[in-house]
C-alpha cells in the first residue's frame, strides 16, 4: 500500500456461505453471497459510514474486515498488513487494534457477569494489567471514559438500560486501545432519544483516541452526522462511496436517491416539493442474485443492458456495471452515470 493515510483498504472482498443438502454426503448446492466484490478504503481518524436495507450484506462486511469470518476471496489491508494472510499469534496482535461494537446490547453481553468483569475481561485476556490494583483502576477509568460511574462495576446487564449497556460495549472495545472500530448499527436498538447521545460520546471518542470509525446503519439519516465519507451497499455489492456533502447534495446512483427520499427534511416547504422516489418489491435474495446490475429489477430507470444480456465497456465480463471514480473520491457503480 502506498498512501500512509488509509488505514484500511479492501480490496475485491467476497464472503460467500456455503448452502449444503444431504445428511450423509452434504452436497454443496448454492452460495449465499452475502458480500460480493466489494472495494473501499479507509482513511486514519475518518469515519466512513454504511447504509443499506436489511440483508444486504453489511454485517457480514464487517465481520469479515475484521476476520471474524474468514473471506472468500479477496484482501483486506490493515495499517499495510494482509489480514487474509495473517494467522496465529499475529493475528490475534492485529485483532486487538480492530474492535466491534454490535447491535444488539442485550445480546452482545453476558448475563451472568457483571459490567466489571464485561469490561476488564480483555484485559485480563490480553496481559494489559499487571495486578489487581492496575485492574481495578483501568476498569473504572474505562466506565468513566463512556460515562458511566465506576460503582456501577458490581452491576449486571439487566440492571441497566439499552444506552448503558450500549456505553459498557464501547467500554468492553476501548479496553484494548483499538485503532480501528466497526460499529454494527449501534444505535439502531435504541430510542431515538438516545440515539443522539450515544453518537456524540462515540465522536468524543475518537477526538480523544484517535480512532477510525467503519460505521454501519440501514437508514442514510443516522450516518449523516457522523460521517466524513458514506458507502452505500446493494445485495453484497456497492452502489456508491462519496464524501458525506457530495452524496445528499448530488447523489447518482438511483439506489442513494430512493434511500435518500426516504429521509424526512426538516423544512415543510422543501419537504413538500421533493420528489418521491419509491421502491417496489423486496431486497432479492442473495442465494440467486439477479444478473448484470443487481439493482435492476428494482431501477426506475433501468435500460435493456442493466440486466446483463448485452456487455457495455462500463461493467465486467459478466455485465456487472464496474465501480468508477466519475469525480474525485465520488464512486458510482451504475451505466447512466
Ligand atoms: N452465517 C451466515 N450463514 C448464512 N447466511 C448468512 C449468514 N450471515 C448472514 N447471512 C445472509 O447474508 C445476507 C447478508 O446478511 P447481513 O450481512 O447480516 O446483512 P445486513 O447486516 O446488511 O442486514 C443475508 O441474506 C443473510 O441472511
Ligand atoms: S446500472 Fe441500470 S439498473 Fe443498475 S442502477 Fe444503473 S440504471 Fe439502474
Ligand atoms: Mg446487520
Amino acid at each position: 500500500m502506498q498512501d500512509d493515510n488509509i488505514l484500511l483498504d479492501v480490496k475485491n472482498l467476497v464472503k460467500y456461505f456455503p448452502v449444503h443438502r444431504g445428511i450423509i454426503f452434504q452436497k454443496h448446492v448454492a452460495d449465499v453471497k452475502a458480500v460480493d466484490d466489494i472495494s473501499f478504503f479507509i482513511r486514519r481518524g475518518e469515519t466512513l459510514g454504511m447504509v443499506g436495507e436489511s440483508g444486504c450484506g453489511k454485517t457480514t462486511a464487517a465481520r469479515t474486515i475484521l476476520q471474524l469470518y474468514r473471506p472468500t476471496s479477496g484482501t483486506v489491508h490493515f495499517d499495510g498488513v494482509d489480514l487474509a494472510q495473517t494467522k496465529g499469534k499475529e493475528l490475534r496482535q492485529m485483532r486487538r487494534k480492530m474492535q466491534m461494537i454490535f447491535q444488539d446490547p442485550y445480546g452482545s453481553l453476558n448475563p451472568r457477569m457483571n459490567c466489571g468483569s464485561i469490561v476488564g475481561e480483555p484485559l485480563i485476556v490480553h496481559k494489559i494489567t499487571r495486578n489487581r490494583g492496575e485492574y481495578s483502576d483501568q476498569v473504572a477509568e474505562l466506565l468513566k471514559t463512556v460515562g458511566l460511574s465506576p460503582y456501577m462495576a458490581s452491576r449486571f446487564p439487566h440492571e441497566f438500560s439499552g444506552g448503558q449497556r450500549q456505553r459498557i460495549g464501547v467500554a468492553r472495545a476501548l479496553a484494548v486501545r483499538p485503532s480501528f472500530i466497526a460499529c454494527d448499527e449501534p444505535v439502531s436498538a435504541l430510542d431515538v432519544s438516545i440515539q443522539a447521545q450515544l453518537v456524540n460520546l462515540l465522536e468524543e471518542l475518537q477526538s480523544q483516541f484517535n480512532l477510525t470509525y467503519l460505521f454501519v446503519a440501514h437508514d442514510l439519516s443516522v450516518v449523516r452526522h457522523i460521517s466524513d465519507r458514506i458507502v452505500v451497499m446493494y445485495l453484497g455489492k456497492i452502489a456508491e462511496i462519496a464524501d458525506r456533502n457530495e452524496l445528499y447534495e448530488n447523489p447518482l446512483h438511483p439506489y442513494t436517491k430512493a434511500l435518500l427520499s426516504a429521509v424526512p427534511i426538516p423544512d415543510p416547504v422543501v419537504e413538500a416539493q421533493r420528489e418521491r422516489i419509491v421502491l417496489t418489491g423486496d431486497v432479492p435474495s442473495p442465494l440467486r442474485p439477479p444478473p448484470g446490475c443487481v439493482f435492476h429489477p428494482r431501477c426506475p430507470i433501468a435500460i435493456d443492458n442493466c440486466s446483463g444480456t448485452h456487455l457495455d465497456g462500463l461493467t465486467n465480463d459478466r455485465g456487472v456495471p464496474e465501480l468508477r471514480e466519475v469525480s474525485p473520491d465520488h464512486w458510482v457503480s451504475c451505466l447512466r452515470v
